[in-house]
C-alpha cells in the first residue's frame, strides 16, 4: 500500500479508530473516494473496546468498502504488544522507540522487525521526538530528525516505513497563536534522498478545522487557540515520499461537535443512534475531504 503511494506521489490516510461508529465513518468515505485506508488503533483501544470487536468490525468495514484497507498498532510501546496485536489480526505494527536511547531504538525496533517480518507483518518505527512546537522548544533543531542517523537506522532495523519529526506534533494545539505553522521540508527531502522508497511517515498531522472548533465552543465546548498543520502542507508531503498521514485528532473534533451540535439542537432526544450517527455522517464527510483534497488518495 505505502510503496503504491510513495511511486504514484500521494499519501494513505490512517485514522485512529475505536469504536464502530469511527470505523463506520472512515469507511465510508473511503468507499466513496474510492480510496485505500488504514485504520489503525493503540493499546490504549484495546483497553477500551478489547481488540476482537475492533478487528471484526473493521474486517467487516473493509469487506464493504471494497477498497484496500489496513489494519495498524499506533504506538506499540513494546515487543509483546506488537506480537498481541498480530495474534489479534492486525495486519501491520508501529513500535515506537523513539523516546529511548538510539541504540536502545535501534535494538527494540530490530526485534520487532524479526517477529513481524515471519508472519509477513510491516512494521513502522519512529526516530525523532514530536515534541513540537506547542512546549517552546521549537528551536531546537535536536527535536527534529537527522536524516543521517535516519539512514543508519532504516539499514540496522528493517523498517518498512519511518516516521520523523519535521514540526507536527499531537493534539489540537500544534502552534502558538500568532505563531505560523512551519514543517522542515528540507529534512523530508533529505531522508528521502538518502533512502530512495522508503515510505515516511507524518504523525500528529491533524489540521485542526477552524469550524469544528467554532462549533463545540458555541455548543457549549471550551477548545481555545487549537492550530493544526495547514491542509497545503500536506498535500505538498503527500506529493513527495510521506505516504502515511496520522489523524486522530481530527476525528476527535468532528465527532464532539456533531455531537453537541445536535444535542442542544434536539434536547429532548434519548436515542443515542441519532446523535452518534449525526458525528459519524459528520466524521465521514471530513475524512472524505481529506482523501479528496489533501492526501491525494482518491480514485487509486
Ligand atoms: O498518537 C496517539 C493517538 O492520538 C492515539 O491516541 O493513545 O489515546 O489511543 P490514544
Ligand atoms: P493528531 O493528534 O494530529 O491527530 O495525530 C495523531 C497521530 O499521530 C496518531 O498516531
Ligand atoms: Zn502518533
Ligand atoms: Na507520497
Amino acid at each position: 500500500m505505502l510503496l503504491h503511494a510513495y511511486d504514484h506521489h500521494y499519501a494513505v490516510g490512517a485514522f485512529n479508530v475505536n469504536n464502530m461508529e469511527v470505523i463506520q465513518g472512515v469507511a465510508k468515505a473511503a468507499k466513496e473516494q474510492r480510496s485505500p485506508v488504514i485504520l489503525q488503533a493503540s493499546s490504549f483501544t484495546g483497553q477500551y473496546a478489547d481488540l476482537g470487536y475492533i478487528v471484526g468490525i473493521a474486517e467487516n468495514a473493509a469487506r464493504l468498502a471494497d477498497v484496500p484497507v489496513a489494519l495498524h498498532l499506533d504506538h506499540g510501546e513494546d515487543l509483546e504488544t506488537c506480537k498481541e496485536f498480530i495474534q489479534a489480526g492486525f495486519t501491520s505494527v508501529m513500535i515506537d522507540g523513539s523516546h529511548l536511547p538510539y541504540e536502545e531504538n535501534v535494538a527494540l525496533t530490530r526485534s520487532v522487525c524479526e517477529y513481524a517480518h515471519r508472519y509477513d507483518i510491516t512494521v513502522e518505527g519512529e526516530l525523532g521526538t514530536l515534541a513540537g512546537v506547542e512546549d517552546g522548544r521549537s528551536a531546537e533543531q535536536s527535536l527534529y530528525t537527522d536524516p543521517e542517523q535516519a539512514r543508519d537506522f532504516a539499514e540496522r532495523t528493517g523498517v518498512d516505513s519511518l516516521a520523523i519529526a519535521i514540526g507536527t506534533s499531537h493534539g489540537a494545539y500544534k502552534f502558538k497563536p500568532g505563531q505560523k505553522p512551519m514543517l522542515r521540508f528540507d529534512i523530508l527531502e533529505q531522508v528521502s534522498r538518502l533512502m530512495p522508497r522508503l515510505p515516511i511517515v507524518l504523525h500528529g498531522a491533524s489540521s485542526v478545522n477552524q469550524e469544528d472548533i467554532a462549533e463545540i465552543n458555541a455548543m457549549g465546548g471550551d477548545i481555545s487557540g487549537a492550530i493544526g498543520i495547514p491542509e497545503e502542507m500536506l498535500a505538498q508531503a503527500s506529493r513527495l515520499a510521506v505516504c502515511k498521514i496520522n489523524v486522530d485528532t481530527d476525528l476527535r473534533l468532528a465527532m464532539t461537535g456533531a455531537i453537541r451540535k445536535y444535542l442542544h439542537e434536539a434536547p429532548e432526544q434519548i436515542d443515542y443512534r441519532k446523535y452518534i450517527g449525526a458525528g459519524r455522517d459528520h466524521l465521514a464527510e471530513r475524512v472524505s475531504h481529506k482523501m479528496k483534497n489533501v492526501f491525494l488518495s482518491a480514485e487509486r
